[in-house]
């Protein structure tokens, strides 16, 4: 039997509960908490996901009676994803009794704040490390801080108080009864285990729990804008000043949200976030799993989805590339009809997909590449951390006795899609992978694409770009060692 939808959107604000009814569905999570709540420690910087400041931690259930944290931009969220969540903003950090949270106490200690503009946005992400048990790691502190941005302060002291502040343990008695004790909340305020359905004058949201509700709403509105992650939808409201109506979100959806390998092909659900698929896409490859840490910032890659990277068809988004190199295949679903295509057929030109209306994106399925074949994938922007890339070049090559057996080259940011580079391949398919051929090779990709200039990067650059990654591959597959000097000379351009 279906459950009836309901209207009012249930979640916990720190302790406390909330079910609001007749707001705006298109409210971001930010505006709620300062201009509804007048929780205003939460700040808006930039309003695109980009500086930091309005970084909150969200906590839901992990499917295992316990609770899972991940911190989120919220002024790209639209109130209704909160629904069967917790919120937590810098409000809730302070003890009843006054006292300051480690962290925060960690940040005072460390002089970790000037202006304190971008402070409570670092004081989530330095909780959210807290909460996972803390880390002395430089490594891991610069990825969990990269998505907040300081101009006074700098970073040095914010480092030394995330590696103060320490963290706690996920199996500590009195944390481990305090989430489970949040956790049953939750379940008990969504118990009815109901879409949401919120008929607003300013658009309708949509909330389905299954593919199913899903694909028959799809077909019931088939000009609705899908919502995965929101961090390029949010964008179209908070800086385009859009209205969508109605919004169909898919991430309640539960079955969409699966990572699992098949057999040899990994299968990744259109509601995966970055954060759920990192681990399984770096076993398939280190490179695959370091392109996806390079992607936004922490705070974009717990929201930002595979599916969504695909779907919207941008010529520089990560992913396709990547996937296309690796051979992926997209399962898109009407109804109840689903259709298998090769990833790369996907993207016809600028801003036009191989989607109907009313179809969406199911699943990905990325085949492991074989023991024989190298993938590698280059990411270049203008900063190493939170950049939007100019190009990427991506790779899987098959040698056998110093012959290039098969290849397949993509690139990001030369054309108007993410695109094969078919002459380069030809160039090589089958000849010895030596220097002469790789400057055939190199040649034919002047030949494959003819890129744009724009603020990125000009024309001239991205061709040169796209030919010294070629060469960068024959030197990583043909001399040991060279990847690790490769890595290391990055590392020190970028320290
Ligand atoms: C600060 C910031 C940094 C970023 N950095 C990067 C980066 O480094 N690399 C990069 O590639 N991108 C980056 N992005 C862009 C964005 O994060 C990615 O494109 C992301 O993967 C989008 O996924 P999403 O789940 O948030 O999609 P949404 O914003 O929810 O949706 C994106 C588009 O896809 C459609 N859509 C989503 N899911 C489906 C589906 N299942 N079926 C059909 N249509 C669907 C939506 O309708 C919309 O058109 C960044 C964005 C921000 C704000
Ligand atoms: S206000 Fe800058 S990331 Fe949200
Ligand atoms: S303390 Fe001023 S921006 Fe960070």
């Amino acid at each position: 039997m279906t459950t009836a939808p309901r209207d009012d959107i249930r979640f916990l604000l720190g302790d406390e509960e909330r079910r609001l009814r007749g707001i705006d569905p298109q409210m971001t999570v930010l505006n709620y908490l300062r201009l509804q709540e007048r929780k205003c420690g939460t700040k808006e910087g930039c309003a695109e996901g980009d500086c930091g400041a309005c970084t909150v931690v969200l906590g839901e259930a992990d499917g295992k009676g316990g609770l899972h944290y991940r911190t989120v931009n919220a002024c790209i969220q639209f109130l209704p994803t909160l629904d069967g969540k917790q919120v937590l903003t810098v409000e809730h950090l302070k003890s009843p009794d006054g006292s300051l949270h480690p962290v925060q106490q960690a940040m005072v200690d460390t002089h970790g704040s000037q202006c304190g503009f971008c402070t409570p946005g670092f004081v989530m992400s330095l909780y959210q490390m807290w909460l996972d048990g803390g880390t002395d790691d430089r490594g891991a502190i610069n990825d969990a801080l990269a998505g907040n941005l300081c101009r006074c302060t700098g970073y040095g002291p914010i480092i030394e108080a995330a590696r103060k502040a320490g963290g706690i343990a996920a199996s500590d008695p009195v944390e481990h009864h305090r989430r489970m004790a949040i956790a049953d909340r939750l379940a008990r305020l969504t118990s009815d285990k109901a879409m949401l359905a919120i008929e607003h004058p300013a658009g309708r949201f949509f909330t389905p729990k299954t593919a199913d509700q899903l694909a028959q709403l799809l077909v019931t509105h088939p000009d609705a804008t899908v919502l995965a992650g929101g961090t390029d939808v949010g964008l179209w409201v908070t800086k385009h000043l859009r209205r969508l109506d109605p919004v169909i979100y898919l991430g309640d959806v539960a079955d969409l949200k699966t990572v699992a390998m098949v057999g040899d092909d990994l299968h990744i659900g259109a509601g995966a976030t970055y954060s759920a698929a990192h681990d399984a896409l770096g076993h398939l490859s280190p490179d695959l799993g370091e392109l996806v840490r390079r992607i936004g910032s922490r705070q974009i890659r717990n929201a930002g989805t595979v599916g969504g990277n695909i779907a919207n068809g941008s010529p520089i988004g990560d992913m396709p590339p990547a996937l296309i190199a690796l051979g992926a295949r997209l399962v898109l679903r009407m109804g109840d009809v689903r259709r298998e295509i090769p990833l790369q057929d996907f993207f016809i030109a600028y801003g036009k997909q191989d989607r109907a209306k009313g179809e969406f994106v199911e699943k990905v399925i990325v085949p492991k590449p074989a023991n024989a074949t190298q993938f590698r994938a280059y990411k270049i922007s203008k900063r190493f951390d939170q950049d939007i890339t100019a190009v990427l070049g991506a790779f899987a090559i098959t040698l056998e006795n110093g012959v290039v057996a098969d290849l397949r080259v993509t690139f990001g940011g030369m054309a108007a899609t993410p695109m094969r580079a078919r002459q380069c391949e030809d160039a090589l398919r089958g000849k010895p992978w030596n220097t002469a051929n790789l400057e055939a090779a190199r040649q034919a990709l002047a030949r494959d694409f003819t890129p744009m200039s724009d603020m990125r990067a000009s024309k001239e650059y991205r061709t040169l770009v796209a030919q010294n990654l070629l060469t960068r591959l024959y030197f990583e597959t043909t001399s040991p060692g060279v990847a690790t000097r490769l890595v290391g000379a990055e590392a020190m351009a970028h320290a």
